[in-house]
């Protein structure tokens, strides 16, 4: 318990379990403060500084109140069970009401509208190719939810890896219940009041990811499959010609000798040491892919090895747990397994250490197995869930995340200095603080580009910020112009991939003719110049546990009610919105800017919010506003992060009255020594009057970034000033001919800049 987590545990005839979870960080250090305590016959209280919580002595029902006694959340029927019917343990079950005009958000990958009420979901990690917006379950599993309702919110987090569900109000309209096949009824109650305290407790329990590399947040180009090496070469020189900005390329697996995972297809790809080597001298890392299926091969190191130490997994009764995945008849490896982890991570060293691939993409890790019905595993098989022994009911949930912790683990140790990029298709709560994900086996076609955005922001709201969609859609073939809509929404996600299945035609920028290629480019180039907005949302979630998506409802100052069931409409970060154009044919589309002013991206017209406009997106534009009073940095544009050294930073500081305040990340951009103070972290304030305005800025760390120079560009300005003053100094300010903009160069560690008019 902490002042605004409440924690809850209920075990049938009191038999609790040992108290033992990969969901909360292990850094996670609750506060513990002496609660307030009052009893009467009927009720205890308990209070602290944030939440009250009221229990029932006569049934133990709670009731979840603020600290003005508004309720919160209170309990239905409250914590009850039954026995499994089939395996005999308790499915432990929670019931709540729900409350007036309540809504209901999260719970992680789920393709459905953004406001969960009406209905109910399974977590179950499902290998669900083609999946559409009811398909459910889905690749992940996070067991949380928010309710929001009178404009305050709450969040719930079962943390249980079994088979679990949650019922917005589907069975019965005025229910919202929760419950697992197994295990405890283990939740954690979080306070708001705002949906964004929720996210950032949420993010505090099971933890934020290190830094990626800056490379990780650029363009990325990936196809089932590209080989042999001369096909991927023909790919990057492509991509470098046409002048699309990317860094990284990625092997399916089919680089593999028969998709044995650790080898190489060495008449497809002969020398990858020297190919990877020439990739990166063109500024592209190499990504591979590594699945954990094991092929059954008595002339296969891992799998000997692997057998001889007793790693894979086992059925019930000691036999194998066998399946069929891409290299036929395969074991799998537990995971769960510290020692099992430990040698997984040996593995990559031929990979990273010898070959130079910068990053591991694991797939198939919900476990996926082809030819059974229910495509994973048997239930019976045995996971030691570290030291916790327990039946794949239990382990199912987080096999993918402890494979890709074993990844993380493995790519690390032989990287050297290098930051590594771990990208997974399964995972449980908590997964984010190992790895990015994307959204699995979509489909090209325009509903799809809306379950995308939905996915991405209910992951990022749901701990997992470093998620993208593969772009264009993973089967069938999109149009040129799905693509290039793709492409400008994606841009905005954080992880930014295109991928496809290729048994169609070809997903690359270019393969739509030259027109989209040139809407696809307007994009890229966006996301490129952005990448120091981009990394510093990224530290911001790293740091602070803020998502770097947020749908409107999130955000300081939007309590709107019309915001409850929009999702199109969405904050990257503190001050960018963007949204995106989801309809075949349209050239324009409509737009609910919240209250407060806001300035068109493009064309830097102001408009206030509060209201809806009809807005102009023909295919190389995306309704994209800033915030007014914001400070948004660009990059010059490169095709590849440190393609050039970055000599002068750009800043464009947005007009408004008042005080605002902007941040700005950098570091090297790569390595650890960011963890050691080495990065600067920039806030500015921007004070605007009608006769003087100031630009402060304050800094923390001892990185000085490569860039000696800012230039400053003043936008929407009432007027250019007549003296501009920094640190002092009295310097020009230039106009920009026709447009309302000024600017000045000044140092990039400059501390106050004073604009002044005469009258
Ligand atoms: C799975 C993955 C997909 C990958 C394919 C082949 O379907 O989701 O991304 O390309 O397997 O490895």
């Amino acid at each position: 318990m902490e002042a605004s987590i409440f924690r809850f545990r209920y075990a049938t005839n009191l038999l609790f379990e040992e108290d033992f979870s990969y969901a909360i960080n292990p850094g996670y250090r609750p506060g513990y403060p002496v609660p307030q305590l009052e009893e009467t016959d009927q009720h205890l209280l308990i209070s602290t500084e944030q939440l009250r919580c009221v229990v029932n002595k006569s049934n133990l029902k709670i009731t979840m109140l603020d600290r003005d006694y508004h309720i919160l959340c209170e309990d239905e029927k409250g914590f009850h069970w039954e026995v499994h019917p089939q395996f005999g343990t308790d499915i432990v079950q929670t019931s709540k009401k729900v409350q007036e005009e309540e809504a209901f958000f999260g719970l992680g990958d789920k393709a459905a509208d953004q406001n969960l009420k009406s209905q109910r979901f399974t977590n179950w990690g499902t290998d669900t190719y083609g999946f559409g917006k009811k398909s459910d379950p889905l690749y992940k599993n996070i067991n949380f939810y928010y309710g929001y309702h009178h404009e305050k919110a709450y969040g719930i987090f079962m943390d249980n890896s079994f088979r679990s569900f949650f019922d917005f109000g589907s069975e019965r309209a005025d229910v919202c219940s929760f419950w697992a096949d197994g295990g405890e009824m283990n939740y954690y109650f979080i306070g708001g009041p705002a949906l964004m305290d929720v996210a950032l407790r949420y993010a505090l329990l099971t933890g934020t990811p290190e830094m990626p590399p800056l490379w990780a947040l650029g363009y990325q180009q990936c196809k089932w499959s590209y080989y042999p090496e001369a096909n991927v070469r023909e790919i990057t020189s492509k991509l470098r010609e046409y002048k699309i900005p990317c860094d990284a390329i990625y092997l399916d697996i089919d680089y593999m000798d028969g998709f044995r995972c650790f080898t190489w297809d060495k008449e497809k790809f002969p020398d990858p040491k020297k190919m990877i080597a020439d990739f990166a001298d063109d500024g592209f890392k190499t990504m591979v892919i590594i699945d954990p299926g094991i092929k059954i091969d008595f002339d296969y190191s891992v799998f000997t090895e692997a057998l001889e130490k007793g790693y894979f997994c086992r059925r019930s009764d000691g036999a194998y747990a066998q399946g069929k995945v891409w290299p036929e008849d395969c074991l799998f490896p537990d995971f769960t397994r510290a020692d099992v982890r430990e040698w997984w991570s040996t593995l990559f060293e031929g990979l990273i250490k010898d070959q130079g691939v910068a990053g591991v993409w694991n797939d198939m890790n919900e476990p996926a197995l082809f030819e059974v019905e229910s495509k994973t595993m048997h239930l019976d098989v045995r996971h030691d869930y570290d030291n916790h022994p327990c039946s794949h009911r239990k382990g199912h949930n987080v096999y993918g995340m402890q494979m890709a912790r074993a990844t993380l683990a493995g790519v690390k140790s032989f990287a050297g200095d290098k930051r590594p990029l771990v990208i997974t298709r399964s995972g449980y709560s908590g997964f984010q603080r190992f790895s990015s994900t994307w959204t699995g086996d979509n489909v090209a076609t325009w509903e799809h580009l809306e379950i995308a955005h939905l996915q991405c922001q209910r992951l990022a709201i749901s701990g997992v910020s470093f998620s993208g969609s593969d772009v264009g859609g993973f089967t069938e073939q999109p149009s040129g112009e799905l693509y290039a809509r793709w492409v400008a929404l994606a841009a905005f996600h954080p992880f930014f991939r295109t991928h496809s299945s290729g048994d169609h035609g070809d997903q690359e920028p270019w393969s739509f003719g030259e027109e989209y290629m040139d809407y696809a480019r307007v994009f890229i180039n966006l996301r490129y110049r952005l990448l120091p907005y981009f990394y510093t949302c990224f530290f911001q979630h790293h740091r602070f546990g803020l998502p770097m998506l947020r749908p409107m409802l999130f955000n300081e100052g939007v309590s709107n009610q019309k915001f409850v069931d929009r999702s199109d409409e969405c904050m990257l970060g503190d001050h960018l919105l963007f949204c995106p154009v989801l309809k075949e044919g349209a050239q324009s589309r409509s737009v609910l800017l919240p209250e407060g002013d806001w300035f068109d991206y493009w064309t830097n017209k102001k408009y206030s919010g509060g209201k809806s406009y009809k807005i102009s997106a023909p295919l190389d534009r995306i309704p994209l506003f800033v915030k007014a009073g914001a400070a948004i940095p660009h990059f010059p544009l490169m095709q590849y992060v440190g393609e050039t050294r970055v000599e002068e930073l750009k800043l464009q500081v947005y007009y408004a009255q008042g005080e605002h305040q902007s941040k700005l990340y950098a570091d090297a951009n790569d390595g650890y020594a960011y963890q050691k103070q080495q990065f600067r972290w920039s806030e500015f304030l921007l004070k605007a009057n009608d006769d003087r305005s100031s630009f402060e800025q304050s800094l923390t760390g001892d990185f000085e970034p490569e860039y000696a120079q800012i230039r400053i560009e003043f936008i929407g300005f009432p007027q250019q000033p007549d003296t501009v003053e920094v640190d002092g100094h009295v310097l020009e300010a230039h106009s920009m001919e026709g447009q309302n903009i000024f600017f000045v160069n000044v140092n990039s560690a400059f501390k106050k800049i004073l604009l002044l008019h005469r009258f």
